[in-house]
């Protein structure tokens, strides 16, 4: 997506924050190890999320790089280095760290991910 073509998305509504207690489905629906992207339409508006699973913990961020401000994963669910160590931009090569979002390394090192609070209650993943 270009920046343009981003801009054009947030120009049609897009959201950045969620209500709490919205249920996202089965914590399993993500491989332990993975990441899943998840939209969210919220009235006339779209969130664009995604959430890395560690066993039975949840990460969730806000879909867009604190580089230029695109979504990172421009293959759908591909949020992680190969190694599945950090979440990766596939535009620039940013990394970001699964527990806080802090980039580590590429064109935005000290800035960070914007957290999307979720939890695990009973086996189902919901925004907090
Ligand atoms: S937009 Fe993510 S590294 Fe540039």
């Amino acid at each position: 997506m270009s920046e343009a073509a981003a801009s054009e998305v947030e120009a049609v509504g897009r959201i950045w924050l969620t209500p709490a207690g919205v249920n996202l489905g089965p914590l399993d629906l993500i491989a332990d190890g993975a990441a899943r992207n998840y939209v969210l339409q919220i009235g006339a508006n779209r969130f664009h999320g995604f959430v890395v699973r560690r066993g039975e913990a949840a990460f969730g961020y806000v879909d867009r790089c604190p580089h230029a401000g695109l979504p990172l994963a421009q293959t759908l669910d591909q949020y992680l280095t190969p190694d599945g160590g950090m979440i990766a931009c596939s535009w620039h090569g940013a990394v970001f760290s699964i527990e806080d979002g802090a980039c580590l390394g590429g064109p935005c090192a000290g800035a960070r991910l914007t957290p999307w609070p979720v939890r695990v209650d009973g086996g189902r993943l919901l925004t907090a």
